[in-house]
């Protein structure tokens, strides 16, 4: 069972044609490497004058180096601020919010159109917004003393950039987001396709989980007991802020379902069994072909969406989602399906159809660089967390100069070139790595070929795991590479790659 739910079941059967035509209809950017000046030359023989690898050829077409702007500009206020709001079961729980909503806005943008946002910090803390998962200009990035600095109370950031990728993304804060996150901070960015898959609807649910004590947020953070484990794992468990989330379609409908964990440490495993469900998109890229859910971990930071079909014949039925990571099972939300005749379902060729990089028999070539996970006693809460030995420093956001960039090791990932990348957990704990700036697919486990017809930007590393990754960098910058426990990541676990043109 447990072997079971480690492994990503894949489905057979997504036909080639509809594949193409999917590809051909819903993804119509051109190739990476093809809008970029004098690219042609310049990418296909690196600096180094040896011929473009067979990985990085493989990798071309997976996703466009550019954003190709239309020229439309979103204009986007965003507030964080303390507020009180009906929330969990209903009663009133005192926040810090994103335009007063937990989750906070999902903004939404099309491809191509320019996304800016004018952030003011209403809190008593310094704070900044990183975007999660997406392709943006590294000064976008939101790493406070790495990119910009804090943004302190009163004080306000304008972030602007075009995303490279349609789908689904998220924001929430890169300071003491064990705390800031854990308060309720956090929003959905939903990048659309040119054109739109027609689904009956597009829905985002946030899974979150919170510690509760007297009615309130508990106030301890990073406590020995959540750094020693995988971090704070709460006792209520919601969807979009309820307990009790209900999403009520009509028969026949098709919907596009976009999930996002936004825990600190929870990993969930939803079971969406019973219905037609198959996994389109993970981390915000579209997955080389329809897959079924079963058994996908979705670890902090991680995203998935789901295309989901409801039967004509299922008026008046309940489908309740479950959470099956944990031993004991957790209701995470219904589909109720009302009564009353079925719509016309939407009949289109799934847009799971991206080109995605196979890189296989990659497991002679040795790893760019290497990670060990670890922990050990010392540093300000008693545990430090570390990668190859090396704690950074923690955030402290009672002081405006707090900066997440001190005490970190940098390394360097050669741009548009492969690397591969190595985390050794020599923990028994669960790591969900995670690189800022770009997207990486999984090459092994356990020097297991992996068989992931996918990219990430998180991956989860579980306890004594030894994770392969492969991945192109096409971003010039400072990246952060972190685990997205955020208990763990406040505790020393996160380091620099500089993408650089070597
Ligand atoms: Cu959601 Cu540095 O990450
Ligand atoms: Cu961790």
């Amino acid at each position: 069972m447990a072997t079971a739910l480690r492994r990503y079941p894949l489905i057979i059967g997504a036909t080639l044609a509809a594949g193409i035509a999917a590809a051909l209809l819903l993804r119509p950017h051109p190739p990476w490497r093809a809008p970029e000046r004098g690219a042609a030359s310049a990418s296909a023989v690196p600096a180094g004058g040896s011929p473009l690898s067979a990985q990085v050829r493989e990798f071309e077409g997976s996703y466009p180096e550019a954003a190709s702007p239309t020229g439309v500009v979103r204009d986007v206020a965003l507030e964080a601020a303390p507020a009180t709001l009906p929330l969990l079961d209903g009663q009133p729980l005192d926040v810090w919010a994103y335009n007063v909503q937990v989750p906070g806005p999902t903004i939404r943008v099309r491809l191509g159109e320019r996304l800016r946002v004018t952030f003011t910090n209403r809190l008593a803390r310094p704070t900044t917004v990183h975007w999660h998962g997406v392709r943006l200009p590294n000064a976008m990035d939101g790493v406070p003393g790495v990119t910009q600095p804090a943004v302190p109370p009163g004080g306000t950031f304008v972030y602007e950039f075009v995303p490279k990728d349609a789908g689904t993304f998220w924001f929430h804060p890169h300071l003491r987001s064990s705390e800031q996150v854990e308060r309720g901070l956090y929003g959905v960015l939903v990048v659309e396709d040119p054109v739109p898959p027609p689904y009956s609807r597009d829905i985002v649910w946030v899974l979150d989980d919170w510690r509760i004590r007297e009615g309130a947020i508990d106030p301890q953070f990073n406590t020995p007991h959540d750094l020693m484990h995988d971090g704070r794992w709460g006792n209520v468990i919601t969807v979009n802020g309820s307990i009790d989330e209900r999403l009520t379609v009509r028969p026949g409908e098709r919907i596009r379902l976009r999930l996002l964990n936004a825990a600190n440490g929870r990993v969930f495993a939803p079971d969406f069994s019973g219905l037609d469900a198959r996994v389109i998109s993970v981390d915000g890229l579209y997955t080389a072909k329809p897959l079924d859910p079963a058994g996908f971990e979705l670890a902090p930071g991680n995203r998935i969406d789901l295309d989901i079909t409801i039967p004509a014949s299922a008026a008046g039925r309940q489908f309740s989602v479950v959470d099956r990571f944990t031993r004991r099972p957790n209701a995470l939300a219904s589909i109720d399906v009302s009564q009353g005749a079925a719509v016309r379902t939407p009949a289109f060729p799934s847009p799971a159809a991206a080109h995605v990089a196979p890189w296989r028999d990659t497991e002679a070539i040795a790893p760019r660089l290497e990670y060990r996970l670890a922990a050990r006693r010392g540093g300000e809460f008693g545990i430090e967390w570390t990668l190859n030995g090396a704690a950074a420093r923690h955030a402290h956001d009672t002081e405006a100069s707090t900066a997440e960039g001190d005490g970190h090791e940098v390394s360097v990932l050669p741009r548009r070139e492969w690397s591969k990348l190595r985390f050794v957990n020599d923990s028994g704990r669960l790591h969900p790595i995670h690189l800022h700036g770009m997207f990486f697919k999984v090459l092994s486990r356990n020097g297991r070929p992996a068989d992931e017809p996918f990219f990430r930007d998180t991956v989860l590393v579980h306890g004594r795991e030894t994770v392969d990754v492969g991945v192109v960098p096409l971003d010039e910058g400072r990246w952060m590479l972190h685990c997205h426990i955020l208990e763990h990541a406040e505790a020393g676990m996160m380091s620099l790659l500089d993408v650089k043109s070597m």
